[in-house]
């Protein structure tokens, strides 16, 4: 995989980065994995720019989120249905059959999981996978323990995601759902390119898991090195606590281009 260490603003390179991706492959249909998260809203704010300004175009496109809570509506404020109609669907052309979420609100949760998984074959998998990362490492709403070939499915949220999300429900961990539908790491690496995105140093633990070797579902992030097509965009902060070689290159990439980009393959 490759780590990219930028000193640009996250979103802008993302967003710049996917129009180019769609444009490239020149498929009737580019399928879109998307995230959601604080991390990503910079992105999706360049998207609609582009979008508006004719550079990028969603007709075309099919998406899949990664996951949503169970048990919220889709007008709750910080349902991922919400938060997608208010970040990107609301600014751009996408037709809304082309449009997938989680329904964390199905009868049957399990049913609605392998449903998910059929539409994402159907449509002939995903071209471009973009995520975020939760301070544990986890993908979506992989917790660690997920095994690397795991399908859509039902996940208890740990009390770290939950705290880390309370920020959203008033700072307020018992309002957080304990529940979530999301994609399995195996949806995700079955994608034929990655890309995700961390910023800041809540996200520089999980980062520099990647830079001491041991691939394991401890850290669900660590899945990345096993996809033939995967990067990891961060800012520096997130990139701080790297170590061994990992640290030794970035730190020799620095000195011979001080302005980066700075790309380290792990
Ligand atoms: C949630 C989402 C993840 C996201 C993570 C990080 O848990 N399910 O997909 O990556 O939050 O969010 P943030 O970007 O707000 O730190």
């Amino acid at each position: 995989m490759k780590l990219i260490i930028t000193k640009k603003d996250l979103g802008q390179w993302a967003a710049s980065y996917i129009a180019r991706a769609k444009k490239q492959a020149q498929k009737p249909h580019f399928v879109l994995g998307l995230p959601t998260g604080g991390t990503v809203e910079g992105m999706y704010a360049q998207l609609a720019k582009l979008t508006q300004a004719g550079e990028m175009t969603f007709q075309d496109a099919v998406t899949f989120n990664m996951d949503e809570y169970v048990g919220l509506p889709p007008e709750h404020d910080q349902s991922y249905h919400y938060y997608m109609k208010h970040h990107l669907f609301d600014h751009v052309d996408a037709k809304p059959e082309n449009v997938h979420i989680l329904n964390g609100q199905a009868q049957d949760l399990d049913a609605e999981c392998r449903a998910y998984e059929n539409a994402i074959a159907q449509a002939g998998g995903i071209d471009l996978f973009l995520g975020g990362v939760g301070r544990n490492g986890h993908l979506a709403f992989n917790e660690p323990g997920s095994a690397f070939d795991s399908r859509t499915r039902v996940m208890h949220l740990t009390p770290s995601t939950i705290e880390a999300n309370a920020r959203f429900f008033g700072n307020d961990p018992a309002k957080v759902p304990t529940r979530a539908l999301t994609v399995g790491i195996g949806t995700v690496l079955g994608a034929k390119e990655l890309l995700f995105l961390a910023s800041g140093k809540a996200k520089a633990q999980a980062v520099a898991r990647l830079s001491q070797g041991e691939i394991t579902p401890q850290w669900p992030i660590t899945a990345l090195k096993t996809h033939p097509n995967a990067t990891l965009l961060v800012d520096e902060e997130a990139a701080s606590l790297l170590t061994g070689e990992a640290q030794a290159r970035l730190e020799e990439a620095k000195r011979t281009n001080p302005d980066g980009d700075w790309v380290i393959e792990l």
